[in-house]
């Protein structure tokens, strides 16, 4: 197997100041200090894009965090979710911002969803680092998206290939073969 770098950590570092700076001023006048914006980061892939967008956020939020399985140790979803972690404090009536790392056939995102709404947030919108609209097979409408990809399977950053390689601080395409 062989890693291609597909975005280096200036690129990404770059670009979640730019997801940082539109999120601060779409929230900017609808979330207070009594209320403010509950950020939900879905476990685990998100956890370093949250930690590197948080803090740039400037408007007042507090952190929450989920956990739902949908991926075995394989490059394809397996288009079931489970949860397995869930939000401590209540959503009902306030704005909430998913964090996720990767939007691919849009299956878990759309589950998350039907399950949040469920609880009567006053909004609920997603920000995605990365979306492969190619692979699409649910319609999730995403507020801000940081980088729109082809048909890769990509590690680094949060991502892994069976648990592995979370921690490069790029992005890379991961070739099985060679
Ligand atoms: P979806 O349900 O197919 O949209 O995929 C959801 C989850 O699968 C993402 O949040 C990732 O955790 C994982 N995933 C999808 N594509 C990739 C990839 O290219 N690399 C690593 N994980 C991925
Ligand atoms: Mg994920």
């Amino acid at each position: 197997m062989s890693i291609s770098t597909y975005l280096s950590a200036k690129q990404i570092a770059d670009q979640v100041q730019v997801l940082a700076q539109q999120i601060n001023q779409f929230y900017q006048n609808r979330v207070t200090a009594e209320q403010p914006l509950i950020l939900i980061t879905i476990l685990k892939g998100s956890t370093i894009f949250y930690a590197d967008l948080v803090r740039q956020v400037t408007i007042p939020c507090i952190s929450e965090f989920i956990s739902i399985s949908s991926y075995g140790n394989d490059t394809e979803s397996s288009g079931q979710v489970r949860f397995e972690l869930d939000t401590r404090q209540s959503i009902t009536r306030s704005h909430v911002l998913i964090i996720e790392d990767i939007i691919d056939t849009g299956n878990s995102l759309h589950t998350v969803l039907q399950h949040l709404r469920a609880r009567h947030p006053l909004s609920l919108e997603i920000v995605t680092l990365l979306s492969k609209p190619d692979r699409r097979q649910q319609d999730v409408s995403v507020k801000f998206i940081g980088f729109i990809i082809p048909d890769h399977f990509v590690i680094g950053y949060g991502l892994d290939y069976a648990e592995r390689y979370r921690e490069l601080p790029y992005i890379g395409i991961y070739n099985e073969e060679k």
